[in-house]
């Protein structure tokens, strides 16, 4: 399983070429294997005659002073508990899941300077299957009051190419998200 998957059709597109961002590219790389994990394990658990091909689509744009990068995947959707919740840590509805990846990516994003917004596919292609992830972040690439300790990386927003799980924990606590409420 990951980012590598074979049975999943991954498609980066980036809008408005040349897109040039500051912002920690170890950091934003982290956050986005961590959404492009979550949309490989929603499409795994579709049964294989609903799903036809699992698919998520990358696709980098830039928005007055943000960078957004909206990744839409084909998987079961999400559970029916509040998005807020999702973002929370140690909330999760997966056997082995740490519910630390949103809670992850919601920060970092938020130290340059933006936020994660979590819809649903249908949102902007009715009748679709699955979630829509939105990640916003600054061009300058930090919020005004944080200080950047390290310099950050002047570079490029390119596709995401990591395998790795990137939860960037060995926690196995966990509080099961309520379905259905
Ligand atoms: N792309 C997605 N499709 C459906 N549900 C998702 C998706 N991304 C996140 N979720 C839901 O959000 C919960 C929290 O995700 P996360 O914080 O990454 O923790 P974990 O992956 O360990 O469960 C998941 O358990 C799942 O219910
Ligand atoms: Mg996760």
């Amino acid at each position: 399983m990951g980012v590598g998957h074979p049975d999943i059709d991954i498609e980066a597109e980036i809008k408005h070429e040349p897109m040039r961002a500051q912002f920690d590219r170890r950091l934003i790389s982290q956050a986005l294997t961590n959404i492009i994990k979550n949309a490989t394990e929603a499409i795994e658990v579709v049964p294989a005659e609903e799903l036809g091909k699992g698919r998520i689509d990358v696709i980098a744009a830039r928005e007055n002073d943000d960078i957004v990068i909206d990744v839409i995947d084909n998987g079961i959707g999400l559970p029916k508990v509040s998005r807020a919740r999702l973002l929370e840590p140690y909330v999760t509805t997966r056997e082995k899941g740490t519910g630390l990846g949103l809670a992850i990516v919601g920060r970092v994003l938020e130290d340059h300077g933006g936020r994660i917004e979590l819809n649903d596919a249908a949102d902007i292609r009715p009748g679709a299957r699955g979630a829509w992830m939105r990640l916003r972040f600054a061009v300058s690439g930090h919020a005004a009051k944080v200080e950047v300790k390290e310099p950050a990386a002047e570079t490029k927003v390119t596709a995401p190419e990591t395998a790795e799980r990137a939860d960037a924990t060995n926690s196995e606590s966990k509080i099961e998200a309520a379905t259905g409420g």
